[in-house]
């Protein structure tokens, strides 16, 4: 049985059946490979043992970034290979202000073709880790650009094609922080009281090592790890004053999407998204954060009293049958008695550009649903793989053509979608315009400026794209990074 047919059999009962109600159905297709049950993997929360690892940070003058093996503690006391870059976790923290650039040296010693993506980042094409720029295996590849825009969180990862999700999932993946003169005049929380937090799930075996080996059925579920990890490791503490806490998360797991919240109901002030801070300020319970986008929240300790313990969390979420079942505690802050930032935050936090949809020069359809064939193909050798309007990736054909500068409204459609499909674009950014079917609102950190944005089974998601000043080749892709390596991505030629 091919997927399309498992398709039609799930959805030919009533409204959309859930993947994981017909196990038996699925392992009874006779290919092998097909792997476990596709039931949402569990989620194990770990001992809180070891204080949280500050990734370090880089800020000016030229970095080596050596992409290697290196090993990592995930689990207390049991060690694991992984990758980084120059350390045990991770790539250095790079922070730029505006107006200043990058000068980064990748140097491959991983064994196998490489490079460097920077995610959320408007740099010139040849810099920006299309997958036709791979450094093999003892080379390097330099990164050199200036950076011309707002404060933001961006991140950096390896974009080789078909190996994207090992390669970030082991730990070739790092952050970028650019400030700029409208964020320092907020007086966020700083220094001390400001974290990089990477969210990332494992899957341990027995001895804690991590595994990655998708299977076919996860190559279309995502594959997801029982064991989330924040800087690296398993169940981390943060011990901090009490005061104020701006805490900078990115979702770098190839496919989980988590629900954050705190374990005492303490809402999360959301202030900023993908490409910097929102216009206001917005308290939330919970924020869906999908692999690849970043969120900025304040999580306000100042009521807080020595010794209380507070969580950040992850909980269960709807509009999807293959994750979002279980619940887990990731990151625990142990107050102390201090005072730290007792400020207050200003109620408007940046202008942002107006959105007016009558300046898009047109609108474009992205059909994502992916009900037609394959669903495997770059791994199972299968016809098809992950497609974006029935079309799968291929390296050098120019697939969407649109102007430097200029400003379309793309439509991704997930309408008839069982899977979700985090959308990203390089060289671009996007203004999430609506959201129809499925959750049907727009969340607190959408209303800023994005570039990625999530589409759940069943919804079609409209959003503003503006595209950045350099010419050349960039790409579009689903962020489920097995989705991507299956094919999911297109050439996006600016010109
Ligand atoms: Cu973070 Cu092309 O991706
Ligand atoms: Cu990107
Ligand atoms: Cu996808």
């Amino acid at each position: 049985m091919n997927r399309r047919t498992a398709v039609q059999l799930l959805s030919s009962g009533s409204s959309v059946v859930a993947m994981g109600g017909l196990p038996s159905l699925l392992s009874s297709c006779g290919h092998e490979a097909f792997g476990p049950a596709p039931t949402a993997v569990p989620l194990i929360e770990s001992p809180f043992e070891r204080p949280l690892p500050v990734l370090p940070v880089h800020a000016g003058g030229p970095i080596q970034l050596v992409a290697q093996a290196s090993s990592l503690d995930i689990r207390k006391g049991a060690s694991s290979t992984s990758m980084s870059y120059g350390g045990s976790i991770y790539g250095p923290t790079i922070v730029v202000r505006r107006g200043e650039g990058v000068d980064a040296q990748l140097t491959n010693q991983i064994g196998a073709d490489t490079n460097i993506h920077w995610h959320g980042l408007l740099v010139p094409a040849e810099m920006d880790g299309h997958p036709m720029h791979v450094a093999g295996s003892g080379a390097s590849l330099r990164y050199t650009y200036a950076l011309n825009q707002r404060a933001c969180h961006a991140w950096y990862h390896s974009h080789v094609h078909g190996e994207t999700g090992r390669q970030i999932s082991m730990g070739l993946a790092g952050n970028v922080v650019v400030r700029d003169a409208e964020e320092d005049a907020l007086r966020l929380p700083s220094g001390n009281d400001e974290f990089v937090l990477v969210l990332q799930d494992k899957r341990l075996d027995v001895s804690g090592h991590q595994r990655y080996a998708p299977s076919m059925m996860e190559v279309m579920n995502g594959y997801m790890g029982e064991v989330v990890t924040v800087n690296g490791i398993a169940g981390p503490i943060v011990t901090t004053s009490q005061g104020r806490k701006r805490l900078r998360i990115v979702n770098a797991s190839t496919a989980r999407v988590y629900n954050l919240g705190t374990s005492d109901g303490r809402p999360l002030t959301c202030i900023g998204t993908d490409q910097g801070l929102l216009a206001m300020a917005e308290d939330v319970q919970s924020i869906l954060l999908a692999p690849g986008e970043r969120v900025d929240v304040l999580l306000d300790l100042r009521n807080a009293v020595g010794g209380e313990q507070i969580y950040l969390e992850t909980r269960t979420f709807d509009g999807v049958t293959t994750q979002g079942k279980h619940a887990a505690r990731i990151l625990r802050f142990d107050v102390t008695t201090n005072k730290g930032d007792m400020s207050d935050l200003p109620t408007s936090l940046a202008l942002l550009p107006t959105l007016d949809p009558n300046t898009a020069t047109r609108t474009r359809t992205f059909d994502i649903s992916n009900t037609h064939g394959g669903g495997h193909g770059g791994h199972g050798g299968h016809e098809g793989g992950h497609t974006i309007n029935g079309i799968v990736y291929a390296m050098t054909r120019s697939d969407v053509q649109a102007a430097v500068g200029g400003i379309e409204i793309w439509e991704f459609d997930n309408t008839a979608g069982a899977e979700i499909h985090p959308m990203h674009v390089h060289g671009a950014t996007m203004r999430v315009l609506s959201r129809t079917g499925g959750r049907g609102i727009l969340t607190a950190p959408e209303r800023g400026i994005k570039d990625t944005v999530l589409c759940m089974p069943g919804e079609r998601v409209r959003a503003f794209v503006s595209f950045g000043p350099y010419a050349g080749m960039f790409l579009l892709h689903c962020h489920l990074v097995e989705h991507s390596d299956d094919g999911m991505m297109l050439n996006l030629e600016l010109r």
